[in-house]
């Protein structure tokens, strides 16, 4: 097991370069199943995740090949597997888009129920009632889903809550239906316009991503052939954009699309923070002083739920008591408690954090218990006067290419250590 041990309090000067976005890879590197023949995906982020899931590829009988860190050729045409098993999904909560992509291409799929963060009850209800929409016949038993059909035929879908992985999943089962399908209050994130883009490349007929509404015309078959380079990691960006004015100091946040960023940029501006949009980047300048804010989580254009964690961080340097409203998973306060380790003045009142600044935090060994927690407190660690341990930083690993040394050229005091 490793960790990671920061000194601060330390600012951050300098630019730092985000990877591709993770949320996108791990839907587009399913989708390739639906491609009868070969493609390769561009601006790939090293992760665990994307590693967790282009050998589950390969196991179903997919040629992958890594032309470099950050560039892999994935040819579907031999394909010859619709079965996901339990070790290739256990740590990837992304494995339910091997169900959409199997069941398009091979009208049935084979797929345990999902692993990843836990941030309590995370139920897949839409993606289900979609693909029954389809025509698939679905069962579950023993932890796997299974789904089968005839055939998929077109048809409307309306999403009960907007959620990104439903749309994604739906729309990788019905690019090669029969007809024409339109899901309705569809999730308009970033990533979910990247799969639609990747899947247009290769041939299929989608149009209206980015809007509540996508009309997917179903083709014969995906050609490939071409290549297709993943959008920047919006998560990763804001998580620097954050540590950033936390720190103090000033950094450049690089391979950025400030779009994307606009519901950070605007909180960032309002808590006293200076933000500078410079084509694709964003420089973050700060003092260290911070205006206490309310946040809610929303699904994009919203602010994020995937930086919740890193705010709360953030407003513990705050004049005064700020709230974080979590409007997406009723599980996303575990790092509450861990900051708690470090001094921070936080309670939880049903959905609500409630973050009382002005209390200066101190190193403390404290540990991850999921993704985003774990740079949430990267980030306190940042702040806090004296000797921070992060343990547990496989989560982070899975999400996040080189974190510390792009920490570590910003001028931070980070060192990943082997836990004794
Ligand atoms: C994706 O998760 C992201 N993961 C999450 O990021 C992110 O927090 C989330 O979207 C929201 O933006 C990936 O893209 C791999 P949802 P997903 O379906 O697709 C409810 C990270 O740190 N819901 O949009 O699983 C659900 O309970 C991760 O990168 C249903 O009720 O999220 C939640 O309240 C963590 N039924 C809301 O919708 C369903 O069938 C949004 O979930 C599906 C979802």
């Amino acid at each position: 097991m490793e960790k990671f041990v920061i000194h601060g309090p330390k600012p951050l000067y300098g630019d730092v370069y985000i990877s591709g976005s993770k949320n996108a890879a791990v839907a587009i590197i399913p989708a390739a199943i639906l491609i009868d023949g070969s493609c390769v995906i561009e601006n790939i982020p090293n992760i665990g995740d994307v590693k967790n899931l282009t050998d589950t590829l390969a196991k179903l009988g997919a040629e992958v090949e890594y032309l470099d860190q950050n560039t892999i050729r994935i040819d579907s045409e031999n394909i010859n597997s619709y079965v996901a098993t339990y070790d290739m999904v256990k740590n990837l909560r992304a494995s339910y888009y091997l169900l959409g992509s199997l069941l398009g291409r091979f009208k049935r799929a084979k797929v345990p129920f999902p692993g990843g963060c836990d941030f309590g009850y995370r139920p897949i209800d839409q993606h289900i009632k979609g693909f029954e929409a389809l025509g698939a016949r679905i069962k579950i038993e023993h932890g796997i889903i299974t789904a089968e059909a005839d055939k998929l035929v077109g048809t409307s879908i309306y999403l009960d809550v907007v959620s990104v992985g439903a749309t994604i999943n739906l729309m990788l089962a019905a690019v090669l239906a029969e007809g024409t399908t339109v899901i309705e209050n569809a999730a308009k994130e970033p990533h979910v316009v990247d799969v639609a883009n990747f899947l247009n490349a290769m041939g299929a007929n989608i149009r209206g991503a980015g809007t509540d509404v996508i009309r997917i015309k179903g083709v014969e078959r995906l050609q490939g052939g071409v290549a297709h380079s993943i959008i920047p990691d919006q998560i990763e960006a804001g998580t620097f954009m954050i540590a950033a004015a936390a720190a103090g100091g000033c950094v450049t946040v690089r391979n950025v699309i400030p779009k994307h960023m606009e519901s950070l940029t605007a909180k960032l501006i309002e808590m006293g923070i200076g933000v500078e949009e410079i084509d694709d980047s964003i420089r973050v300048t700060s003092d260290g002083k911070v205006l206490k804010v309310n946040i809610k989580t929303l699904p994009y254009p919203g602010f994020p739920t995937d930086l919740h964690p890193q705010m709360a961080s953030l407003l513990c340097l705050a004049d005064g008591t700020s709230t974080i409203t979590e409007g997406i998973w009723e599980g996303r306060f575990k790092y509450v408690d861990e900051l708690k380790r470090m001094g921070a003045k936080i309670k939880v009142e049903g959905r609500i954090a409630i973050i009382e600044g002005g209390h200066p935090l101190t190193g403390a060994p404290t540990r991850a218990t999921d993704l985003r927690a774990g740079v949430a407190l990267v980030i306190a660690g940042l702040i806090a006067k004296g000797k921070t341990e992060v343990h547990n930083i496989c989560y982070i690993d899975r999400g996040y290419e080189n974190f510390e040394a792009k920490l570590k050229a910003l001028g931070a005091d980070i060192e990943r250590c082997v836990c004794k």
